[in-house]
């Protein structure tokens, strides 16, 4: 298992417009990721209103490291590994729950203070003089490397050391902040549990597709295609009001030329959204009463501004997306080479009409949900690719559409909207985080 443990190996999976289909299918170079980018890279945990009050626990994973996210007694929220520093036993085996003021292992009850103290051990004297105070184990659980609560929205780093969340996450900020500005009171809150969906594909397939703007009127020609030929068929003018569920699913029928002009915009280390200049979420029906509570919080200027921005999808990299206009997050939690859970989620905007909500949990369902009509479209893609990459005729695969020589991923740029400059972008960045932890070569690896 040394095929790709130094960094000139990885580097050559990556060319500037072509991606070595080992990257999708090679357990070696999953497991160098999970090693090296899952922790290099700042990975979404979760958001702070799923622990609202002090104990109330989350379990997830970053990587494949089992983590969880709690709300300690300062009510800061930590995020600690899942694991015993005992004999390594999981602390908590619930999705979700209140610990109270502490965690206390099922084994031999070792308990811990909710930032991962040792509180106490029974029957300590067992314990004098052997040392286990400066041992690891004797601090208690282990916090990850590094923790950020961006306006509610939890990341991580794993390791100790490495890039900052600033300067990872940069100018695409703004699309976590247009999201979260569009509750009049500056909040999101999740609505519910998230549509948990397995995808037997590998986790960028679903990363890359989030800014693939060439794919809707093909691939989901069959559900959304349909949608759009029955209305028109029930004698339906192309500019009547069209109901919720219309609204949502016809501009996934919208032509090339229309997300040519929507635009992409890509910033450094991986991010980058479509939809710069209007998007398939720019013509949903106003809300009644919703602009109004916007303008009283934040005058009427800025309110047109915050709404007047219809971001498509922002890919923060690695592995989750969202989507401001209509508030959700996707988190592709990689399990395998080729196995990926995704996770749809919605918000609540904090102080805004019920109806905001409902229309975003349509969308959800239509969209996202494992009985949605569109989902199964690209979830056939990516299992056929996945199944088509294990053919050896061919070893790379391609994301060259409109590239240009000479192009400078570390700049943000606003380019054409069926640029494959985004999944340029992202593998780019997969090189940089996956290489910056890994030996030059294999005799410093020992
Ligand atoms: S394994 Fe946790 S207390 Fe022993
Ligand atoms: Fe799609």
């Amino acid at each position: 298992m040394t095929r790709y443990a130094t960094r000139s190996a990885v580097e050559a999976l990556v060319t500037p417009f072509q991606v070595h289909r080992d990257v999708y299918i090679d357990p070696e170079v999953y497991r160098l990721e999970m090693d090296h980018l899952f922790a290099n890279t700042w990975v979404y945990v979760g958001h702070d209103s799923q622990v609202p009050n002090k104990g109330d626990y989350y379990t997830t994973q970053i990587g494949d490291q089992p983590v969880i996210m709690v709300r300690h007694s300062d009510g800061e929220v930590k995020v600690l590994y899942n694991r015993c520093p005992h004999k390594g036993t999981k602390i908590a085996i619930d999705r979700t729950g209140n610990t109270g003021k502490f965690f206390r292992c099922p084994y031999h009850a070792w308990s811990f203070k909710t930032d991962g103290c040792l509180l106490a051990i029974p029957l300590k004297k067992g314990y004098e003089g052997t040392g286990l105070d400066k041992t690891e184990s004797g601090k208690g659980m282990k916090a990850v490397g590094a923790v950020k609560n961006y306006r509610g929205f939890v990341f991580a780093r794993l390791n100790e050391e490495g890039i900052g969340f600033e300067e990872f996450f940069g100018g695409s900020l703004s699309s976590l902040d247009n999201m979260v500005d569009r509750s009049p009171a500056g909040r999101l809150e999740v609505a519910g549990q998230p549509l948990r969906y397995m995808h037997r594909c590998n986790w960028k397939m679903l990363v890359e597709n989030q800014t693939d703007t060439c794919h809707p009127m093909v691939a989901h020609e069959s559900s959304a295609g349909t949608a759009v030929k029955i209305w028109e068929e029930m004698g339906h003018d192309a500019d009547a009001p069209k109901p919720a569920a219309m609204q949502i699913i016809a501009p996934f029928m919208s032509p090339y030329e229309f997300f040519e002009e929507m635009g992409i915009r890509t910033w450094p280390n991986g991010h980058g959204h479509t939809g710069v200049h209007h998007s398939i979420h720019s013509d949903y029906s106003e809300i009644p009463g919703y602009f109004d509570q916007m303008k009283e919080a934040y005058g009427e200027e800025r309110a047109k501004e915050i709404l007047g921005e219809n971001r498509h999808n922002t890919v923060y990299f690695p592995n989750i997306m969202i989507k401001g206009p209509i508030q959700q997050l996707r988190n592709f939690i990689p399990l395998g080479p080729d196995k990926t859970l995704v996770e749809s989620w919605i918000f609540r905007l904090v102080d805004a009409p019920e109806q905001l909500v409902a229309r975003t949990a349509m969308y959800n369902r239509m969209i996202n949900a494992p009985t949605s009509i569109v989902g199964h479209d690209d979830l056939e893609m990516y299992e056929r690719a996945q199944e088509g990459l294990a053919a050896d005729g061919l070893e790379w695969v391609n994301v060259q559409r409109l590239y240009d020589e000479g192009e400078d991923l570390e700049q943000e740029a606003v380019e054409n909207g069926t640029t494959e400059r985004q999944m340029r972008n992202q593998f780019h960045a997969w090189v940089k985080f996956m290489t910056a932890t890994m030996p030059e070569n294999l005799e410093a690896a020992e």
